[in-house]
């Protein structure tokens, strides 16, 4: 359904809005808050025509490269089948431009109106994505998706005739940044240095997109987690040296996430890291930044992380203060396989650790200036379970004169089932955003654009990267606003705060 707004003005080409943005400014004088109000304007312009878009997948063999193939394929071509339930039909449930609504304001009823999310602005349709990639197994999609043991055997049946002939291309394998396990699967690898490979995947990259005639591509890693790699002066610590360590000699910390990030930016294709390793070191943000091209990371926030950040977020915003958190993941897949290793699970255990800090911080009257609740994150491989993890949560908690609240929430899921909607979700995201400029000025040019650290993918990330001196928000409602609002104004409406002054008064 068509949305009017009065504060809106779309053309055949654009949607046009205007937007007084209000912010407070906290200093301290004398032991006082001083808090100023801010305000400021800014003119939005949406492109109204979607790119025809292509998606690059590193590690489009893997668990959520196949299923997110495999589920995309089943909606286009309306697939259905039968399992011990019955009749199945294909969904995108799980994608929040897929399956969720967005309220825009209440009826003469009183009744709160809700639209389809995709409804707000033009949005990619995931059916008419074009969808390539990169493995070092060279297994196609179709066996890929027996690997994974994630989908019905009817449904992988039904798709095997689309799926056999996809291949994924060579890719990047540089074997110390990886588990040892994962060598047995490394049979499609690029020959060559550090520098041929990067003119390699810029070379995949153009004819992926010339050859399927695509306005724009977008690359997302979805392959093993790597170990961290250390950030060197002289190395990977600014733009320059990145390029000169890539073409140089003494490049044993660029790893391949790098050189996919790397040659993303020189294609002007934005980047986004669904894995919880550095990629993003200073030199590539720098890179990102020089080229103005979008990068987003680190780590897809699925299962047990998305709870905390829900869970957390209210106990702290209760007045409840959580003492303890204990989590555990039992993981059967190669994904779990990978992160037996030590430096693997290293980088895992940052992303799924640092989700409390913002929320911790954010109450002084719970926690003292240095305090923080004990939070331990554990990950055993148990090939038994396969791909359906087993994610088991303790939060112990201190309440009322001390008393003590204890819950245990224990969570299973097809890890992949969950992590796919979500990649769907940050490559639409990331193509809108792609068409959102912005001006300070009416009537001057709209030359600025989002930061190219999209810190407003944060919903679908667990270790969100942002911008230098931008808060990190982790609360996923907050996350959420924050999308939805953004939304709003690029559609001439005001962002929903669900005071609902006008039946209070
Ligand atoms: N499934 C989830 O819920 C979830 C959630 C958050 C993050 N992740 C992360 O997503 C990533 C993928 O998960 P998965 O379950 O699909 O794992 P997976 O092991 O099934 O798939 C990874 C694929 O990447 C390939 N690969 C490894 N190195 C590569 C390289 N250099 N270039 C190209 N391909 C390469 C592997 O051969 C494999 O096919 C992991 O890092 C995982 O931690 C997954």
């Amino acid at each position: 359904m068509e949305i009017k707004s009065p504060k809106v003005n779309i053309t055949e080409k654009y949607i046009c809005t205007e937007y007084d943005n209000y912010s407070n400014r906290i200093t301290t004088e004398n032991n006082r808050l001083i808090v100023t109000p801010i305000r400021k304007r800014y003119f939005i312009r949406t492109e109204r025509k979607v790119a025809k878009l292509g998606v690059m997948l590193v590690g489009w063999g893997g668990n959520n490269g196949s299923t997110f193939m495999a589920g995309i394929l089943a909606n286009k071509h309306y697939i259905t089948w039968h399992n011990k339930n019955g009749k199945q039909i294909p969904n995108y449930y799980g994608s929040l431009t897929q399956a969720s609504t967005v309220k825009i304001g209440n009826n003469e009823k009183n009744e709160e109106v809700y639209v389809p999310f995709n409804s707000l602005l033009p949005m990619a349709n995931p059916n008419n994505l074009v969808i390539g990639g990169w493995d070092i197994s060279k297994m196609n999609l179709a066996d890929a998706m027996d690997r994974a043991q994630v989908l019905d055997h009817d449904l992988k049946e039904k798709l095997r005739p689309y799926m056999k002939d996809l291949v994924p291309l060579p890719s990047v394998y540089y074997p110390e940044f990886i588990a040892k396990n994962q060598a047995e699967r490394a049979d499609n690898i690029l020959a060559g240095n550090k520098l041929d490979n990067l003119v390699w995947i810029r070379n995949d990259i153009r004819n992926f997109k010339k050859s399927n005639n695509l306005e724009k591509v977008i690359i997302l890693w979805t392959a093993n987690t790597e170990r961290f790699c250390d950030v060197r002066e002289g190395i990977n610590d600014t733009s320059d040296n990145l390029m000169k360590a890539i073409f140089g000699k003494d490049n044993k910390e660029i790893s391949p996430s790098t050189i996919f990030a790397v040659a993303s930016i020189l294609e002007g294709c934005s980047y986004i890291n669904g894995s919880p390793q550095n990629t993003f070191v200073p030199g590539v943000i720098e890179l990102a930044e020089k080229h103005k091209v979008f990068i987003a990371g680190d780590d897809l926030k699925t299962g047990q992380t998305k709870l905390k950040s829900v869970l957390v977020d209210f106990l702290i915003s209760a007045g409840i203060k959580p003492e303890s958190i204990v989590s555990y993941n039992f993981l059967g897949n190669n994904d779990g396989k990978n992160l037996s290793e030590h430096s693997q699970f290293k980088s895992k255990e940052i992303t799924k650790s640092n989700v409390i800090q913002d929320m911790v911080k954010s109450n002084q009257i719970l926690y003292e200036k240095d305090e923080s609740p004990d939070h331990c994150v554990d990950i055993k491989y148990i090939p038994y379970v396969g791909d359906s993890k087993r994610a088991i949560d303790e939060y112990t908690s201190r309440i009322f004169l001390n008393g003590h609240n204890t819950m245990i929430i224990h969570n299973t899921c097809e890890d992949s089932l969950l992590a796919a909607p979500l990649i769907l979700d940050l490559i639409i995201f990331t193509e809108l955003l792609e068409r959102i400029s912005f001006s300070s000025y009416r009537g001057h040019p709209y030359n600025e654009s989002m930061n190219p650290i999209l810190g407003i993918l944060s919903y679908w990330l667990k270790a969100p990267l942002v911008p230098k001196n931008t808060p990190i928000i982790n609360s996923l409602f907050k996350q959420r606003e924050a999308i939805t609002n953004l939304l709003r104004i690029c559609r001439g409406l005001k962002p929903e705060n669900y005071m609902g002054l006008q039946y209070k008064i």
